[in-house]
């Protein structure tokens, strides 16, 4: 196992991606707090991750606000004595993709700004001291494949992940001298909750997708877009943030990785 009996908080654990990175790195032998602003459906995944024979807690939080930030970092603590990774992979794109930009409401900017880019940074503001005094952490970012490509079809959401890029580069230059290392990683596409509302939205605006049903435009989409031509799972990304959080890439540091089956090169 590559990280035996370490401890780690994921937000939005009870989704999509968050379930595969919390599987990876159980699987791996770290204990993980499920933070989620969905309490029922992270207990359950913390109850999973009990059955892979780990420790789990499910915490509900915010990560929108700064308060219980610091409270999940508070209540990892009191449970396990110590946070050795945080994965912040909790976003959204909002309720509407308002195209072109110019109909996007100063709300819909301000929540994707507030979820994807002022959360991660209240939690790795709240961790930063604990990981500091032991001199040893790992934080991971999930940004978005919409950082780098399409980024028109989601403007305020990628203007948000590619903050989320910078932010990650200014945290890792601030804790290296801890022994700290940060780094996102960009997903492309993985099927779940977030793609049952985005492909509507995307179906209304794109005369071609007109009709599909919610899979259907999935698989029209990754097959446009992705040269490998096929989806990626949450076990992708987990896979990559395992070995992200382990002693092995204890040279990497302020660095973005695609798992998105080459979309980015297109
Ligand atoms: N699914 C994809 O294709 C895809 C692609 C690129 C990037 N991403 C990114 O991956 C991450 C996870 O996406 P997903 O597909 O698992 O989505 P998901 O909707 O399945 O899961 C998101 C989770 O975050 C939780 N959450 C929402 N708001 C929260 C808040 N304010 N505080 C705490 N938790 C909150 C939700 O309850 C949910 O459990 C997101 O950051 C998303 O932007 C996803």
């Amino acid at each position: 196992m590559r990280i035996p009996d370490l401890v780690a908080i994921v937000t939005g654990g009870a989704g999509a991606v968050g379930g595969g990175i919390s599987r990876c790195l159980a699987r791996e032998g770290a204990h993980i707090v499920v933070a989620d602003i969905a309490l029922e459906p992270a207990e359950k995944r913390a109850e999973e991750i009990r059955g892979m024979g780990r420790r789990s807690l499910a915490v509900k939080a915010d990560i929108t606000l700064e308060k219980d930030c610091q409270e999940l970092v508070r209540a990892s603590l009191k449970e396990f004595g110590r946070i050795d990774i945080l994965v912040n992979n909790a976003g959204h794109f909002g309720d509407r993709l308002g195209l072109p930009f110019t109909n996007q409401t100063e709300e819909e900017w301000d929540d994707n700004y507030t979820i994807n880019v002022k959360g991660p940074f209240f939690l790795c503001k709240a961790v930063a001291p604990h990981m500091m005094e032991r001199r040893s952490g790992k934080i991971i970012n999930i940004s978005s494949i919409a950082a780098k490509r399409d980024p028109q079809i989601v403007p305020a959401y990628a203007a948000g992940k590619n903050a989320l890029l910078t932010l990650t580069r200014i945290v890792a230059k601030d804790l290296a001298p801890y022994n700290i290392n940060v780094n996102a990683i960009c997903p492309g596409m993985v099927w779940g909750h977030f793609w049952k509302r985005l492909a509507p939205l995307v179906a209304a605006g794109e005369p071609s997708f007109t009709g599909m049903e919610p899979r259907e435009l999935f698989e029209a989409w990754f097959h446009k877009s992705t040269p490998l031509q096929r989806e990626q799972t949450p076990e992708d990304i987990g896979n990559l943030a395992a070995f992200l959080a382990s002693k092995e890439a204890r040279n990497i540091t302020g660095q973005t990785i695609h798992v998105d089956g080459g979309a980015a090169m297109n």
